[in-house]
């Protein structure tokens, strides 16, 4: 019997850097919250960039409803629509193998209560093929999480700030700041889990408090603008590339320029083409 270290035992199990090729469950997800083990979430929007993240290892790819602002051209997430999500996730799951991939249920998609949202969560899972979905709201969604969940599908929630109330902050302000706001957040945290949320987003939350909602769970928190402690990070890719035009917020982190990278690629091909240095000799059929 070939002898397999203890060590090795736990790389081939982690989310990030294991060896192990299935696809990425829920299940994972709850082990790695035993293990203590951190992990990275990214959105995708497309197979060929899912592609790249899922083959530098990246467990989680969520295709959230920030497709609105990154990919579709709209200004908030507010617009999205079903068919939209549907449709990006498909590519998603395609262009992925490993990857646990987390459909976003946009504004307007669930709202009206759990009968609605098992209809179009279902959608995402049969025609998309998601593993799960993730929808906005914590008590006020606790009776569509429970049908989802009693239905077999896997659900992430979303706490502290829900974009898609954007119109009803005027914004987009850190929540759970005051006492008050603290105890809503913790209820929050704690009606997601009990209704049977395998996972809980944080936005824009004060670190103390991610860290005290991130100890009292024992489901996985994946912090965005949330402080270093939660069980998860999760940033939107083109934020994390440097591809956003503008400012980013605060707790964004870039790690690449791709933004000017792609315009310089660009303009060296605009100035090829105008020049006729492209196409060269080798670039030609006789
Ligand atoms: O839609 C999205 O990308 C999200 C993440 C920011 C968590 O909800």
């Amino acid at each position: 019997m070939t002898h397999v270290s203890p060590a090795r035992k736990q790389s081939e199990k982690a989310l990030y850097g294991g060896t192990g090729s299935r696809r990425i469950t829920v299940r994972d997800i709850a082990a790695a919250k035993e293990r203590a083990e951190k992990w990275p979430m990214l959105t995708a929007y497309d197979a060929m960039t899912a592609s790249v993240f899922d083959q530098a290892g990246i467990p989680v790819l969520l295709v959230g409803d920030s497709m609105g602002n990154c990919h579709l051209g709209y200004e908030s997430t507010v617009p999205v629509t079903m068919d939209e999500v549907a449709l990006l996730s498909a590519a998603v799951v395609r262009g992925t193998r490993r990857a646990l991939v987390v459909g976003d249920l946009p504004f307007g998609s669930y709202q009206e209560g759990p009968v609605q949202a098992l209809r179009n969560a279902t959608r995402l899972v049969k025609e998309a093929g998601v593993g799960a979905v993730k929808l906005e709201g914590g008590e006020r969604s606790a009776h569509q999480i429970e049908l989802l969940v009693q239905s077999g599908i896997p659900v992430m929630a979303h706490i502290g700030l829900t974009p898609q109330s954007v119109n009803a902050y005027g914004g987009y302000p850190v929540q759970g700041r005051g006492e008050e706001a603290a105890q809503q957040l913790l209820r929050d945290a704690k009606a997601v889990q009990d209704a049977g949320a395998f996972a809980v987003v944080l936005e824009l939350v004060p670190a103390e408090l991610a860290a005290e909602v991130t100890r009292s769970l024992q489901i996985a928190t994946v912090g965005i603008g949330a402080g270093p402690d939660c069980d998860a990070q999760v940033l939107v890719w083109t934020d994390m590339a440097g591809m956003t035009e503008g400012r980013v917020p605060r707790f964004v982190k870039s790690y690449a320029q791709l933004r000017q990278g792609l315009g310089d690629a660009a303009r060296a091909f605009a100035e090829d083409v105008v020049g006729g240095a492209y196409p060269a000799e080798e670039h030609s059929f006789h």
